[in-house]
Formats: structure tokens, C-alpha cells, sequence
């Protein structure tokens, strides 16, 4: 169902979900001060409960409300990667819910780029707790379709177009003046160090926060998945599999097998990817073979994205 800009936000205040656009992907969101507003994400997604939440906000100047704690290294990422596909993991002031957080000490921000979205940030007041708008481990939403594909109908969706990042924000926890990358995105983890004037490193074990969510099996289609190193095994493979599609990377064919090719630059790969996916997951083939993107820093958030697709949990 879709909905404008003043009914999400009537409905967010009543406390129910809506499905937002961000430049990511779409997001399921509800008030993140309201425990049981936050009730209704985890049951909607079939999501457990001990995987912490987003909370997107309209600018920096409210990270004080939720974290506890800002280091300057936190400020300078913030002021550098936001609004964007970017998510601060920090220490959280004990009146967040513990339900965003799922009963972590930290709790995860993020200032999202999406015109539609921040208009809604700012004209509600909320801090909206938001993971992905699809089932729990199934593929990620880019479009309002997607949403209503994974979530039913009924669900009130915000249509603000096709996300145009396309994949999941760059997570970073920091705690003082060091950084840990939690998930790898398109903000690179070079391009933080850069800003951040230090690589990474492990933050100390009592106050490493998890990323719980950050289990193998996610962002799946249906369909089974084989990821394959090199473009001719997957050739060699795909001759005797009339019964297979495949996802591959840069502008090439591939006679006798339905594909979808993904653009030779990551960025617009990454745009492009869940889209693909949906698409050849909605062929119903027997298993999609996947060409694994070049081993270079660029590729790295959409071959993570493509290991998890193609996870197969041990028999
Ligand atoms: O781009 C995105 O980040 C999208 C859009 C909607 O903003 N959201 C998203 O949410 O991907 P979700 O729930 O699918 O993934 C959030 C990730 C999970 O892996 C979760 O475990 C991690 O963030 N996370 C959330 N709070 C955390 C915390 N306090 N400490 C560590 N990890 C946290
Ligand atoms: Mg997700």
C-alpha cells in the first residue's frame, strides 16, 4: 500500500510500521523511542529479537540524544560520511530502548542521504529504528515492488524510487580514537582510514560490540546460489545446466543460459544488484550461478554480499 509523506508520518506516530526509502535499500521503520512500535519490526520481519536495530536520524546534531559517548574520531567520520550510506556503532545513554539495541551497550546511527527520508526525519522529530524492509535472511528491498513482494501488500510502503547506493551501509564501531569495520560497504574501508588518519583495529574484547546480524546465511534469494571464481568454471558448469541462470560481472554473454550481466563498475554493479537478483530469483531456475567480481578493494561490500547469497549452511 502506498502511502504520502503525511500519512507515514501520522501512522509512525501511532506507533505502527512504514516501509522508508533510503539511498541503501528500503528500510521498516517504526519510532525508536517506542518499545512496542520496535515489537512490531521484529514480528513483521520474523526477525529475533537479539539482532540491534539502526536508528536513522536527520542530522549529527542528534547523535547526543542517543550515544552516550562521541569521541572526535566519531565526529570526524560523521561529518565526513554523513548523510550517506554510512552507520556509527557508539556507546549508548541508558534511556535507548533496549529493544533497538537488543540489550547491547551500543547502540547503531545512521544519517540517511535520501531526500524523501530526511524530509520525514525532519518534519516528524523521530528517530526511526530501521533494518532492511524484507523477511528475515531474504533479499534486501530497492524498490517499493521489492517491499511489497517480501512483506505483503497491506504493508504501508513511502515510495521515493529505486535506492540508488543499492547495498546495505558501511558499519564502524568506534570507542575512543580506534575503529572497527562490522560490515563492509560502499564506503570503503579505505576511505575511513583515510579520514579517520589510522587503520582499523580490533576494538578490546569487553567493549567489542557484535554484529549479530551479521550471520552467513543472508540477503538470499530462494533460488539456491553457486558462486564461482573464475567466468570460464562457470561456463564449464553452466554447459551441462539447461536448468540454471546466472548473475555475471561486466558486459559479456553467455549462450544457451538466461543471465543478467551487472555494470563493470562496483558502484553501479552495487546499485543494480539486489534488483538482478529478484529478477532471476523470480525465474524459479533450478540454481543461479553467480561469477564471483574481481579480488580489489572496490569489489569488496558486493563480493560480501554475494558469499552471503551463496552460503550454503552445512547438511
Ligand atoms: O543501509 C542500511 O544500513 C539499511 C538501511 C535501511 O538503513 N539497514 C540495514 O539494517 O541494513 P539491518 O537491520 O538489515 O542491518 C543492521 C545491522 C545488523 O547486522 C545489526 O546486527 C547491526 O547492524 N547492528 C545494529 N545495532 C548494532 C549494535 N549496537 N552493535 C553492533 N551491530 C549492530
Ligand atoms: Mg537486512
Amino acid at each position: 500500500m502506498r502511502i504520502s509523506l503525511t500519512k507515514a508520518i501520522e501512522l509512525l506516530k501511532q506507533g505502527e510500521v512504514v516501509a522508508i526509502p533510503t539511498e541503501t535499500v528500503y528500510g521498516l521503520a517504526a519510532d525508536a523511542r517506542d518499545a512496542q512500535a520496535i515489537a512490531k519490526i521484529y514480528a513483521t520481519k520474523e526477525r529475533p529479537a537479539n539482532n540491534p536495530l539502526i536508528v536513522h536520524i536527520a542530522s549529527s546534531e542528534q547523535v547526543a540524544d542517543w550515544a552516550s559517548e562521541c569521541s572526535p574520531l566519531a565526529q570526524k567520520l560523521a561529518e565526513a560520511f554523513w548523510p550517506g550510506p554510512f552507520t556509527l556503532v557508539l556507546l549508548a545513554r541508558e534511556d535507548v530502548c533496549s529493544a533497538v539495541r537488543a540489550g547491547e551497550p551500543t547502540v547503531a546511527l545512521r544519517v540517511p542521504a535520501h531526500p524523501v527520508t530526511q524530509q520525514l526525519l525532519r518534519e516528524s522529530g523521530l528517530g526511526l529504528a530501521a533494518p532492511s524492509a524484507n523477511k528475515y535472511t531474504q533479499l534486501s528491498p530497492t524498490t517499493a515492488a521489492h517491499v511489497e513482494f517480501s512483506l505483503g501488500e497491506g504493508i504501508p510502503v513511502l515510495d521515493g524510487g529505486a535506492c540508488q547506493v543499492g547495498i546495505e551501509s558501511t558499519i564502524v564501531s568506534v570507542s575512543g580514537d580506534r575503529w572497527q569495520l562490522l560490515r563492509p560497504g560502499m564506503i570503503a574501508e579505505a576511505a575511513i582510514a583515510l579520514v579517520a588518519g589510522s587503520p582499523a583495529s580490533q576494538i578490546a574484547l569487553a567493549e567489542t560490540p557484535k554484529a549479530p546480524g551479521q550471520h552467513l546465511l543472508h540477503y538470499s534469494p530462494r533460488t539456491p546460489c553457486l558462486l564461482f571464481d573464475s567466468r570460464q568454471s562457470l561456463h564449464d558448469y553452466a554447459a551441462n545446466r539447461s536448468d540454471a541462470v546466472a548473475l555475471l560481472i561486466g558486459n559479456h554473454d553467455l549462450p544457451g543460459i538466461k543471465n543478467i550481466a551487472l555494470a563493470e563498475d562496483p558502484a553501479l554493479a552495487a546499485e543494480q544488484l539486489y534488483a538482478a537478483l529478484h529478477t532471476l530469483d523470480a525465474m524459479h531456475a533450478a540454481v543461479i550461478l553467480i561469477e564471483s567480481p574481481p579480488d580489489t578493494p572496490a569489489w569488496t561490500a558486493l563480493k560480501d554480499r554475494l558469499q552471503r547469497a551463496a552460503y550454503q549452511p552445512p547438511a
